[in-house]
């Protein structure tokens, strides 16, 4: 029997790549939209079109929060491209979204998959805060939280926070107190060992199937962001969280730490590990802090060769 789970996405680039490798690996019972790297309208059709591409209409989406509990944000086109999937201009996609608001979709999949349900969260966290704050049992029956977010000190957005983390960093705390059972794939873990080179570009081109045409033009303004800031080619933490959580033998190193989160002033969304363990209370959550990037990229490269 296929684990299932919920995938959580702010539809952009590497997000439809870590969907169509949880479709892949798991029994995806929904995926809830939340904001964060474009403006909501594309991240929601997105997801359709990414769905309905990969033949998978059946899988139920629905809409959640269009903005983070609190203060504002900004969207990142500079990153995924004007629509969130490079330069494509995807047609509108035939699938609708589902009634249901994405928090109640959460609280009642718990429920109907109880002890069972997982949530990958490669996303700013509110959907999954509100679906906490409106039933905070939801906790008891919520087998394991995977969370792409948080910086140690390289920042993608601001020099200390990382984007997910940044956008929601209210959320993001709530979650991390409310004792979700959590693993979280921080920036750097992710930029070390999910990043794909000229090389690995070249091998997916080389495959010629419709995967890996779809990776490559959804990822390709995502490559030229990524090369402009300093990586060494396109890095994709979303594919490698959903990887780590299908397979975590990919975690090569991990430590058990109390995580906040700052919400106030210059660092706001830092992540904060208790690396001293001084705080006595609250629940501590798994830092994954290297990965293998071999597997993860022969899981990717088989992902992409299917056709
Ligand atoms: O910092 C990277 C994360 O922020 C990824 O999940 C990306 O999709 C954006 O959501
Ligand atoms: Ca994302």
């Amino acid at each position: 029997m296929r684990r299932k789970v919920i995938f959580d996405t702010d539809t952009a680039s590497d997000d439809t790549i870590a969907l169509m490798l949880s479709l892949d690996f798991f029994d995806v019972v929904g995926v809830t939209i939340v904001a964060g790297n474009v403006k909501y309208e594309y991240e929601v059709e997105n997801a359709l079109f990414t769905l309905e591409y990969l033949g998978r209409e059946d899988v139920p989406v629905y809409l959640g929060a269009q903005r983070p509990i609190m203060g504002l944000w900004r969207t990142v086109e500079e990153v995924h491209g004007e629509r969130g999937m490079g330069r494509w201009n995807i047609p509108k996609p035939s699938k609708k979204p589902e009634n249901e608001f994405a928090s109640d979709a959460i609280i009642r999949l718990s429920k109907e998959y109880c002890c069972e349900l997982e949530i990958l969260a490669v996303s700013p966290l509110t959907n999954l805060a509100l679906a906490y704050l409106k039933d905070p049992t939801i906790v008891n029956r919520v087998k394991k939280v995977w969370i792409m977010g948080g910086a140690f000190t390289r920042g993608n957005t601001t020099e200390i926070a990382e984007f997910n983390f940044w956008v929601d960093p209210e959320a993001a705390e709530i979650v991390l107190n409310s004792g979700f059972n959590i693993t979280i794939v921080p920036w750097e873990v992710t930029e070390e060992a999910a990043t794909l080179t000229d090389e690995d570009w070249d091998k997916i081109s080389k495959l010629r199937t419709r995967r890996a045409e779809f990776f490559i033009k959804v990822n390709e303004v995502l490559r030229e962001y990524s090369k402009r800031v300093g990586s060494k080619g396109s890095v994709h933490p979303d594919s490698l969280t959903v990887t780590i959580a299908h397979d975590n033998s990919v975690i090569l190193e991990s430590i058990n730490k109390k995580v906040d989160v700052e919400t106030c002033n210059k660092a706001r969304g830092a992540m904060l590990v208790d690396w001293y363990d001084l705080n006595k209370n609250g629940k501590k959550v798994e830092i994954v802090t290297k990965a293998d990037s071999v597997k993860f990229k022969s899981y990717l490269f088989d992902a992409l060769s299917k056709t």
